[in-house]
């Protein structure tokens, strides 16, 4: 078994469910990876869920997103903060980017808002914390929630503090290739016992007896709940729980989550190095006081044309290299934003994003060791000296 799952407690705590053991009925997996996160943190509420994509849905759901409205998302990033808001029946507003970070411009956002806007949903891309102070300011301004999509951040700094502690609503994936994995899995945080309780209950089944800080029922007596005239459900609801087989890995992950993400941050060191001799390669910028969590090693190439790009990423895997991504798609490109009629009223109106978007890189941080990483790096270096 690959050991990126086993490294830790994971086996222990699985076998502990299965066998029943006093350890797992005492208290669930899922609320003792919910008190983990709160203590780390420093929030009062989280609430774990079976996906991040879940926990922006209920997140969205809890300030009250409803068809007709309007959130505004960053367009470099990938489709699930738009496509949540399109499915609940609202229009996205799409913000440029900043050069340099390559993410969400907050005077962007503010030239977006109308009196139909919901949400502002920043996203940290590849790790790197977003502009929080400016764009909290501008929620409380507007008296707008600002709902962070911080699936790539795992314990990515802002001034001193953690993000996702700021904002009204924070969501941080463990979805197979993020920092802390358990296949498919995420968590609210949010310091608002009002949007705890809601998303709770939306992810939950809608049952009146889930609470801001309880991931299960409320113990309520069997003569109660067995009998007729009992009432159950308050609230609408989906069901977004997190199973507690995922819960148990989870907090296995997190117990050892410095390391995991100390181990992105040497390696992105390594890529620190090579890229500092190459002008034309312009690395994420990481502006003083912002802690980069590095889920991928973001690039812009002074590849442009297509052509150039896939030739590099040709050449480089042929000359023994690893593979490496590029930036998806602009979210107003993607196919079904197209068909929405998306991509037609955008075009030209994010610039910074259609320029840079084509030309990124991204590469993986995501090596066991800084052994692996030196080695793939040497071959990435070796390919920029001869394929430039
Ligand atoms: C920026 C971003 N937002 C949202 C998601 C969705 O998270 P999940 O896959 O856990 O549903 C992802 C991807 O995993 C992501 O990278």
């Amino acid at each position: 078994m690959d050991p990126k799952w086993t490294k830790g407690n994971e086996l222990k705590y699985l076998k502990q469910i299965l066998e029943n053991s006093d350890e797992a009925r005492k208290q669930s997996f899922t609320d003792k990876l919910e008190s983990e996160f709160k203590k780390k943190y420093g929030v009062k509420f989280a609430i774990a869920l079976n996906s991040g994509a879940s926990g922006l849905h209920a997140a969205m759901h809890a300030v009250g997103v409803k068809p007709g409205d309007e959130v505004i998302t960053s367009p470099f990033s990938v489709l699930w903060d738009a496509s949540i808001a399109i499915i609940m029946g609202a229009k996205v507003k799409f913000a440029d980017i900043k050069y340099g970070t390559h993410n969400i411009d907050p005077e962007k956002i503010e030239e977006q808002i109308t009196e139909k806007t919901k949400a502002i949903i920043p996203v940290s891309y590849h790790g790197l914390p977003c502009d929080i102070d400016e764009i909290v300011a501008i929620g409380k301004k507007h008296n707008i929630p600002v709902i962070e999509d911080n699936a790539q951040t795992m314990l990515g700094s802002y001034k001193g503090r953690y993000v996702g502690t700021d904002t009204d609503i924070a969501m941080f994936s463990f979805e197979r290739t993020k920092h802390i994995t358990c296949h498919e899995g995420g968590i609210l945080l949010t310091n608002n016992e009002g949007l705890a309780e809601k998303a709770r209950k939306f992810a939950g089944g809608g049952f009146k007896n889930l609470t801001s800080d309880k991931s299960k029922l409320a113990a309520i007596i069997p003569e109660e709940f067995q009998s007729p005239d009992f009432i159950r459900h308050d609230a609408l609801g989906l069901n977004y729980r997190i199973p507690e087989f995922c819960a148990a890995v989870a907090l296995a992950q997190f117990e050892m989550v410095e390391e995991k993400v100390k181990i992105r941050r040497d390696i992105a060191k390594l890529y620190d190095e090579v890229f500092s001799n190459y002008n034309s390669f312009s690395p994420q910028e990481v502006p003083e006081g912002y802690g980069h969590s590095y889920f991928t090693y973001s690039v812009k190439s002074p590849f442009s044309k297509l052509a150039e790009w896939k030739s590099f990423y040709k050449n480089h895997v042929s000359n023994g290299g690893d593979t490496f991504y590029a930036m998806m798609a602009t979210v107003y490109n993607e196919g079904i934003m197209r068909e929405l009629g998306y991509s037609d009223e955008y075009h030209g109106k994010c610039p910074i994003t259609e320029e840079v978007q084509p030309t990124c890189m991204l590469f993986k941080t995501n090596y066991r060791s800084i052994e692996e990483a030196e080695k793939n790096i040497s071959v990435l270096k070796d390919s920029l000296k001869k394929f430039l």
